[in-house]
């Protein structure tokens, strides 16, 4: 059967429009970015990624200048069968979603419209709070083409790509989600994914846009029980990885989500289940248990300081290396990394912190420009009286004989990644 070849334009050059308008190009249909940076822009057109993404150069090298362009202007994209809104909800003073580039977005691609003969679906694909697109979207394009204008549909779609493993979730996605205003919408979307071998599950709009909060609000909410868990574990001396795997196996459970330590950050679940929490209350709600998921989160960087407490007293003046700062392994992304306060209080007790990351050094000499950065992790254990794991990147379970540099053996983990096995850690 001969697939579909669409136009396609995303709105939003970042991290989702450029993974999704790579893949979509990637698929084979003809994609145009619109990105008012024009730096990212140009990087795009020379097939080079502005951000670190596993597999996303090799994807723009195979479709820059092909059927992938990027542009700064909202012109041409009357050509396009689906217009994906790819633009940022950063969090406001309060926590709630900020729609200002939602509401411009929708805007220009009223007026790009304007006059256009052809059928389009507009569809959000930023996380967005539930009725966004209804109360904020549709009436912002329509301002432009009329409240009569029947050549436009709306959908919302949902992403759920995890940074450093984007491209395979979007190729290989558990579901897609589809929200659409009509069946007639729905169907073209469709057409968008239909290489893909994928369940997908059509909904209301509204419903799309709670689907996404609800699924971080769960991956969040399984970290954080973990994590209370795990607290539980510490007092009486059980390692909570043994009673997880124990747990995990409950095909009802799933073994995955379930790593205590630190707890979550980077630039989504934080985010997104404040906003939920925010949406709930300006609606009457008071969500307890997703204001303790919070709660929990932010406490557990806390914990690894009390734990090097125990272990070296009094950490003024003391030589602390850090191994890990990027939020998660296989990113550069340090955005509400939880080595953030870990370091903050480190510094704020009077400690000399030697860092080492494989990728997010640079990010992180924004944030922290004082302390110490090495190129390996050897160098950064260098007379260390104590070492914090605070990132699972899988290279440091390689690490042996660089812990014999330190001045004290001392290794506190604050994700599980080394073996343990003859290494004198404490594991979380
Ligand atoms: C998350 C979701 O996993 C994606 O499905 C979603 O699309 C994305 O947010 C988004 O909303 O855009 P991401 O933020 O890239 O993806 O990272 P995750 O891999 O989910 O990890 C988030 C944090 O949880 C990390 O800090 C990680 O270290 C932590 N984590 C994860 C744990 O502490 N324990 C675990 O068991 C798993």
């Amino acid at each position: 059967m001969e697939s579909t070849i669409l136009n396609i334009s995303v709105i939003g050059g970042g991290y989702v429009g450029l993974v999704t308008a790579s893949c979509f190009a990637y698929l084979g249909h003809t994609v145009r970015i619109v990105e008012i940076d024009t730096k990212k822009a140009e990087l795009i057109n020379k097939g080079i990624p502005p951000i670190y993404e596993e597999k996303l150069e090799d994807i723009l090298k195979q479709t820059s200048g092909k059927n992938l362009s990027a542009q700064s202007h909202y012109e041409g994209i009357d050509d396009a069968d689906i217009i994906f809104i790819c633009v940022g909800t950063p969090p406001q003073d309060d926590g709630s979603a900020d729609l200002t580039y939602i509401t411009r977005a929708s805007e220009s691609i009223g007026s790009a419209l304007k006059g256009s003969e052809k059928y389009h679906v507009i569809t959000v694909k930023s996380t967005v709070p539930p009725g966004t697109t209804e109360s904020v979207v549709i009436p912002a394009v329509m301002k432009s083409l009329g409240d009569t204008s029947d050549s436009v549909g709306f959908c919302m779609n949902p992403e759920f790509l995890r940074e450093g493993r984007a491209i395979d979730d979007f190729l290989h996605p558990d579901r897609i989600v589809i929200g659409g205003s009509s069946e007639k919408a729905i169907s073209v979307v469709q057409k968008a994914y239909e290489k893909l071998d994928a369940l997908v599950i059509t909904t209301s709009l509204k419903a799309a846009e709670m689907i996404k909060y609800t699924s971080n609000a769960f991956l969040a909410t399984k970290i954080s029980f973990s994590n209370e868990i795990g607290n539980i574990c510490k007092r009486i001396g059980i390692d909570v990885y043994e009673v997880m795997k124990g747990v995990g196996y409950d095909h009802r459970i799933n073994p995955y989500f379930l790593n205590a330590g630190l707890g979550f950050g980077g630039s989504c679940f934080p985010k997104d289940v404040m906003a939920l929490i925010k949406l709930a209350e300006k609606n009457g709600e008071n969500p307890i248990l997703l204001k303790s998921v919070i709660d929990v989160n932010e406490q557990q960087p806390g914990r690894i300081i009390q734990v090097l407490h125990t272990r070296i007293g009094d950490i003024r003046g003391k030589r602390i290396a850090v191994l890990g700062l990027a939020f998660k392994d296989n990113t550069d992304d340090v955005r509400d990394s939880r080595s953030i306060p870990v370091i903050d209080e480190l510094l704020t007790q009077g400690a000399i912190v030697s860092a080492f990351d494989p990728m997010a050094t640079e990010s992180m000499k924004k944030i922290f420009p004082d302390i110490t950065y090495h190129t390996n992790a050897g160098d950064a254990l260098e007379g260390a009286d104590a070492c914090l794991v605070l990132t699972e990147w899988p290279e440091f379970s390689k690490l042996t004989d660089e812990f014999n540099r330190m001045k004290s053996p001392v290794i506190i983990e604050g994700r599980r990644i080394l073996s343990c096995s003859g290494i004198e850690g404490v594991c979380w």
